[in-house]
């Protein structure tokens, strides 16, 4: 008899059980078998915020938290970074292999073509205030734009999930860049499909309609590599969530919006944001010391640093400070930066952080070259969610063609009242 993997002996009745792992993993429902009484459902497992929890299996991106590496498709993001493009990258994210020439031209002519909105969105993006948070203009908008196409329900047709990802890939840009104009109260500046695809949307952003714009090679190579370094990174907390909303076969647009609403809160993309507003607060270098203590002390955290899977320097940051100084030279140095180095040196040394294994993550710098790019606090965020649209379609498509994956349905421990009678409301 070969011995299995795991042998698991409950204490309450003496008898053991027999499991054997699947890809190193224990698989939950096998844990079910384990009863006191045959009436019983079986043990669960217990992990708030999934600490220690795989919901499924994937082929997109690995990321090795101890090691500091990040890869996508098997191809490291340090590579990816230097010798590829956005566009390229999203191929190789959502359908598993670096295009051909052919195919990669097929595929940005398809983006360029899909990039123009429809004129209602253009009519609804209007009606927002201009102190509207762009994230929120975002969410409401990818929304919207699913009522324009309610084929893309038919979720199950690999056709209809092809014309979506080109559709979503294209049009997240236009809304992004809309978003900022009605913000700044400037007119919408169409596409241009001619333009690459990070240039065309520097030009969306920062045209004068009545002048020829120059997009600067340097801003929008710096741009495209943040895209990059932004497109996936495994099961992260809106990942999840357009998993969770794809499962139920919902439509790829209320999927992709739930996924912006996940990826606006400060402890996730909202912290690109809320980095630079902290450096602003901070206002000094010689302020720092005293910052950190209040750290320490439990008053706020440190936004930009620490994660839930690296335990090392996050590979991106490392490759955003030097997307940085590329940046500075064309706009000038940030103000910002040399507080944010100090930061980094002073937290990098100091035991409450060393020990707790906390290091800049994604955040820590990109928004401080967001800023130097022109652009409010406000849309950092969102320009993450464009790099992060090919990855939430790569996990889309993943999870609908996943033969194990089924409605998303996570159980409970229940703590609440013993079953009781209903008391009549004189009586109460
Ligand atoms: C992103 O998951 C992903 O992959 C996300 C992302 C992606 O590409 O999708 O990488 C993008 O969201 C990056 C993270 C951006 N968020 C921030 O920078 C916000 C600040 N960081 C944290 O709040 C925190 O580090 C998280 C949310 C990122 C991770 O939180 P965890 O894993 O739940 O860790 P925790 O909250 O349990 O903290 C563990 C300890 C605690 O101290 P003790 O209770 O043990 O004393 O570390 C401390 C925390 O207080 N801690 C921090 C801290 N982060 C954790 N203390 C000060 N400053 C911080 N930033």
């Amino acid at each position: 008899m070969t011995k299995r993997d795991l042998t698991i002996t409950d204490n309450r009745t003496g008898k053991s059980y027999d499991l054997d792992l699947e890809l190193g993993a224990l698989k939950a429902v096998d844990l079910r078998q384990i009863k006191i009484s045959e009436d019983e459902q079986g043990m669960m497992s217990y992990d708030p915020s999934f600490v220690n929890t795989a919901a499924t299996k994937s082929a997109i991106t690995m990321v090795d938290g101890e090691a500091g590496l990040l890869c996508h498709r098997g191809y490291s993001i340090e590579e990816l970074a230097e010798k590829s493009k956005y566009l390229e990258v999203a191929y190789l994210i959502m359908f598993g292999e670096l295009p051909t020439r052919s195919e990669l031209e097929v595929f940005e002519s398809e983006i360029g073509r899909c990039s123009v909105l429809p004129q209602e969105v253009e009519t609804m993006l209007r009606a927002f205030p201009a102190d509207a948070h762009p994230m929120g203009v975002f969410i409401s908008m990818i929304a919207a734009m699913g009522t324009f196409f309610p084929e893309a329900r038919n979720v199950d047709d690999p056709e209809v999930r092809m014309q979506q990802v080109c559709h979503l890939t294209a049009t997240v840009p236009t809304i992004a860049a809309y978003a900022y104009r009605n913000m700044a109260d400037l007119p919408f500046v169409r596409p241009d499909s001619e333009l690459s695809y990070t240039a065309n949307l520097l030009q969306m952003l920062f045209k004068d309609p009545d002048r020829p714009y120059k997009v600067e090679p340097a801003l929008e190579k710096a741009l495209d590599v943040l895209f990059i370094l932004h497109a996936d990174h495994e099961q992260n907390c809106s990942t999840n969530v357009m998993r969770g909303i794809a499962s139920s076969k919902s439509d790829p647009y209320g999927a992709l919006a739930g996924a912006g609403a996940a990826l606006y809160g400060p402890l996730h993309g909202g912290a690109n944001e809320a980095v630079v507003r902290m450096l602003e607060k901070i206002e000094d270098k010689r302020n720092v010391p005293a910052y950190v203590e209040r750290v320490k002390a439990g008053e706020f955290r440190l936004m930009g640093f620490g994660h839930r899977v690296y335990k090392n320097y996050d590979p991106r940051a490392r490759i955003i400070k030097q997307v940085a100084d590329e940046v500075f030279k064309v706009t000038g140095p940030s103000p910002l930066l040399d507080i944010a180095l100090e930061l980094e040196r002073i937290a990098l040394e100091d035991d409450y952080f060393v020990s707790r294994r906390l290091y800049p993550n994604v955040d820590f710098y990109s928004g401080i070259i967001y800023q130097a790019l022109g652009l409010p606090v406000e849309m950092f965020t969102l320009l993450f969610a464009i790099g992060r649209t090919a990855g939430w379609l790569a996990q889309w498509q993943e999870l609908l063609t996943d033969p194990e994956q089924r409605i998303a349905r996570p159980r409970q421990i229940y703590t609440g009242s013993p079953p009781r009678d209903y008391i009549p409301l004189d009586k109460r």
